[in-house]
């Protein structure tokens, strides 16, 4: 698939969502942070703001899901439009049944770890998700430092996917910007969250445009 950017509309004004979105037509997807206010202490969005999403833009959504109690509320953001669905597994009961369920639900499954949360003890896991989040700032707010201590754990990963040889993408959500992406892509990142990165440029659309190249870069199409 190659490198794909997904800008996150976090740090876009809350109040012209739809003009926002209108500003970044050459993204991949776009990224929206549901927070419940205890599984990270922060408050966003629901599923009725996904479903009106999806309805102002032609491009695909991807809920990330911070938020307890996965395995309940997951589906609701399946039938809200969303193209990709990523729980944490540190939510999740039940993570292989609820990766099929988002499947059958019609949408690509993905699993995030938060940093101090490893890889390894999930590798088996791996054939029944369409993409792994490396989460690298501890979830919850836009704007944060990368955290470089991850970067071991993206390189981890593309390894564990090599070895079972599956073709999940591997993503990095937090402080991904024309400073950090060349060192996630050099780590084996194919999919790029920017939040601030992109919303705080002047130009935004520009903005993912730079921020794939770079990647790119690293990382040329096959
Ligand atoms: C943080 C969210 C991120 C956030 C990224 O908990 O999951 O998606 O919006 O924002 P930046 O790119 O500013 O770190
Ligand atoms: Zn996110």
């Amino acid at each position: 698939m190659g490198i794909q950017i997904t800008p996150s509309i976090l740090n876009a004004d809350p109040a012209a969502l739809g003009a926002e979105l209108a500003r970044i037509g050459s993204a991949d997807w776009v990224h929206v942070d549901v927070m419940d206010n205890h599984f990270v202490p922060n408050l966003t969005f629901g599923p009725a703001m996904v479903e009106a999403l999806a309805r102002s833009t032609d491009l695909p959504l991807d809920a990330h899901l911070m938020i307890d109690d996965a395995d309940r509320n997951a589906a609701a953001y399946v039938e809200a439009g969303a193209g990709s669905v990523t729980f944490h597994v540190e939510a999740a009961r039940a993570p292989v049944r609820l990766a099929r369920e988002i499947r059958s639900a019609g949408a690509r499954a993905s699993m995030a770890l938060r940093p101090a949360t490893p890889v390894e003890p999930y590798e088996e896991l791996l054939p029944e998700l369409d993409m792994l989040l490396i989460m690298t700032v501890e979830p919850g707010f836009g704007g944060q430092t990368f955290l470089d201590l991850c970067l071991p754990k993206i390189r981890t990963a593309r390894r564990l996917m090599e070895r079972h040889g599956v073709q999940t993408w591997l993503q990095v959500d937090g402080g991904v910007s024309l400073e950090t992406i060349e060192r996630c892509a050099e780590a084996g990142a194919d999919v790029f969250v920017a939040g601030s990165a992109v919303y705080s440029a002047d130009d935004p659309d520009a903005m993912v445009a730079e921020l794939r190249a770079r990647a790119q870069a690293v990382s040329p199409p096959s």
